[in-house]
């Protein structure tokens, strides 16, 4: 793939950053366009992982009555029933043999060759994989997932839609609501995206960052 000719300058990276913000209060009238929320959707796939190994799952949950159980399990947060779309990241709570065996087919289907040939890469993810307790797996799984709601939220600050990650619920709540666990999956975090409201006022309140020097080093 040729790499993407650019007219994003630094400076339009930044702006793009400082535009986002936390958005606490969505307007609810407002939609993301379908090509533009494709896109966002896309980004979830994108996303990388350790290994590659994807142990995730994203749930848009558009239903307006699941929305409303939601929010009752999200402090009663408005941005869970008042943005365009609501994104459920959700980490997979086992990740065994046959996970990574799928893993391969889809390599093989994807860039050809035989599965054979993967066999040491196999053994190296089993060995990684079965090194760690259950409860290190998981929050394995729920750290890949971070990095994906990481680049949701650039991609989304880039495309001028407004987004509010989400870890103020109760994750038992939503597995239960979303029938997760059968699934095999847990809720990790969540991210509310659509169009910030006129008057939300954080929209203007200066973002509080330490100074570069005390949180970047140079070696
Ligand atoms: C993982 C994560 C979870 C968060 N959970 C919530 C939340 O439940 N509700 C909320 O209003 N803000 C939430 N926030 C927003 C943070 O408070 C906010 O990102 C931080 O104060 C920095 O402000 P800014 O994002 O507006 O620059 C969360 C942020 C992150 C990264």
């Amino acid at each position: 793939m040729i790499r993407p000719m650019s007219t994003f300058a630094p400076s339009d990276l930044l702006n793009c950053l400082r535009w986002r913000y936390a958005t606490k209060k969505f307007d609810p009238t407002k939609t993301i366009p379908a090509e533009t929320w494709s896109a966002l959707a896309t980004s979830l796939v994108l996303a990388p992982s350790s290994f590659g190994l994807q142990p995730w799952h994203f749930l848009t949950i558009q239903n307006p009555s699941i929305r409303a159980e939601l929010r009752t399990h999200s402090w009663g947060q408005s941005q869970v029933t008042d943005c365009s779309h609501f994104v459920v990241l959700a980490a997979k709570t086992t990740m065994n043999e046959a996970d990574i065996d799928a893993f391969l087919a889809r390599t093989v289907a994807v860039r050809g060759g035989e599965i054979d040939q993967l066999t040491p890469y196999r053994e190296m993810m089993v060995g990684f994989t079965q090194n760690m307790d259950e409860p290190a797996r998981l929050q394995w799984a729920k750290l890949q997932t971070y990095i994906a709601l990481g680049q949701l939220m650039t991609s989304a600050a880039v495309l001028g839609i407004d987004a509010c990650p989400m870890e103020g619920l109760n994750p038992a709540e939503y597995d239960r609501i979303l029938s997760l666990p059968e699934k095999g999956y847990t809720t990790s975090v969540a991210c509310a995206l659509g169009f910030r409201a006129d008057d939300d006022k954080y929209a203007a309140a200066p973002k509080v960052r330490f100074e570069e020097c005390d949180v970047l080093s140079f070696l």
